[in-house]
């Protein structure tokens, strides 16, 4: 038996709907594979925390979550706390904390969901966006001088570095040697940008020299977002900084027909730490409590859990599960169907179940 640690981190809004159903889905996988387990332990950081306590999760927070073997973590956002207070206390400490430098975001047209792109159908838009998720515009460099004065200063400085941008560099050409069209997309900004994004440029050439068997191209971000509305077919594997990736990440996630199903995982790729997936979705206070938030991004991140845990066969029952239920109609409101969470769970828990291989 293959036991596997999980710190679930339900946290805001429909967070805790969310990660209840992927409990669920996972027990009755474990169940069904047979020899592994999930041992669950929550966790109750988050904005109710932080109104209590002052902070979003204890001092020693980081300490606490180390023996894990992954994190669960819903969402983070309330009405009543300031955005980067409720970021920059919970969920951008632990990318940092434990050196999550590689943001994984599959994206495709799941069945069941349509695109707004005429014409594009389930295939046609298959990508995985590799974000760089531990410097560049991130990197909470910067200040501000005069506060308040006509004079008043704000800087926001990106960094890259030399070995910031060669490992997520060689982690995005190893995952697109992976895939079946071993092609990856380096985007950056490097006409703009004269400096970071100029060695952007040059280490993915470097790198390049390591994986003879990928092809790439290169592409400016702003070029890029045509490219991804006109040409989807044309894109595999993608890598670009914190924020470019985070802006063509939500793109992506639209273009695919929801954002509700999209899935990210922080990875440690030196599985020195816990590695950290979760939904993309926000906390969506509009629906919270309602029973109808679509739980497919965090079922498909738990299957990028599970892949990171080296459990690939589980990974890929999970997601055949979760695409049969989607096909079959059984969807949430938010890609036009009725179905509710508990209804979506329960179906991808019978999918799992009735499986035959
Ligand atoms: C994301 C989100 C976050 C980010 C927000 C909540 C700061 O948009 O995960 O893409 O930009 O990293
Ligand atoms: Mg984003």
């Amino acid at each position: 038996m293959r036991t596997y640690k999980i710190a679930a981190i339900p946290a805001d809004g429909i967070g805790p709907e969310v990660i209840a159903a992927g409990c669920e889905v996972l027990s009755v996988l474990a169940h069904r594979v047979g020899d592994i387990e999930f041992d669950v332990t929550t966790f109750d950081w988050g904005s109710a925390y932080y109104k209590t306590h002052g902070v979003m999760m204890p001092e020693d927070g980081l300490e606490q979550l180390k023996p894990f073997d992954a994190i669960y973590f819903g969402a983070v956002g309330a009405p009543d706390v300031p955005d980067h207070i409720t970021l920059w206390g919970l969920r951008l400490p632990i990318c940092q904390g434990f050196d999550q430098y590689a943001n994984v975001r599959p994206t495709k047209i799941v069945p069941g969901v349509t695109s707004p792109l005429r014409g594009v159908e389930v295939g046609d838009l298959d990508w995985v966006i590799v974000r760089e998720n531990s410097e560049g515009e991130y990197s909470g460099h910067g200040g501000r001088a005069h506060k308040g004065m006509p004079e008043e200063v704000g800087t926001e400085v990106a960094i890259f570095t030399r070995v910031g941008v060669t490992r997520i560099m060689r982690y995005a050409f190893q995952l697109a040697q992976s895939r079946p069209r071993k092609f990856l997309t380096v985007v950056t900004k490097s006409n703009a940008q004269r400096f970071g994004m100029v060695m952007w440029d040059e280490i993915a050439a470097e790198v390049a020299r390591e994986f003879p068997d990928v092809t790439w191209d290169k592409m400016l971000v702003d070029a890029m977002t045509v490219r991804m509305v006109k040409k989807p077919q044309s894109l595999d594997t993608i890598v670009a900084t914190n924020l470019h990736a985070d802006i063509l990440s939500d793109l992506a996630g639209a273009l695919a027909g929801s954002l509700g199903v999209a899935p990210t995982a922080n990875i440690d790729p030196e599985h020195r730490f816990p590695s950290m997936f979760e939904p993309i979705h926000g906390s969506a206070f509009d629906i919270t409590g309602k029973g109808i938030a679509n739980p497919v991004a965090t079922f498909w991140t738990a299957s990028q859990m599970l892949d990171h845990l080296g459990e690939s066969e589980a990974a890929l029952r999970l997601m055949r599960a979760v695409e049969k239920v989607c096909a079959d109609g059984i969807v949430t409101p938010d890609v036009g169907g009725t179905a509710t969470t508990q209804d979506v769970t329960d179906a991808v828990c019978d999918a799992i179940r009735g499986e035959n291989a």
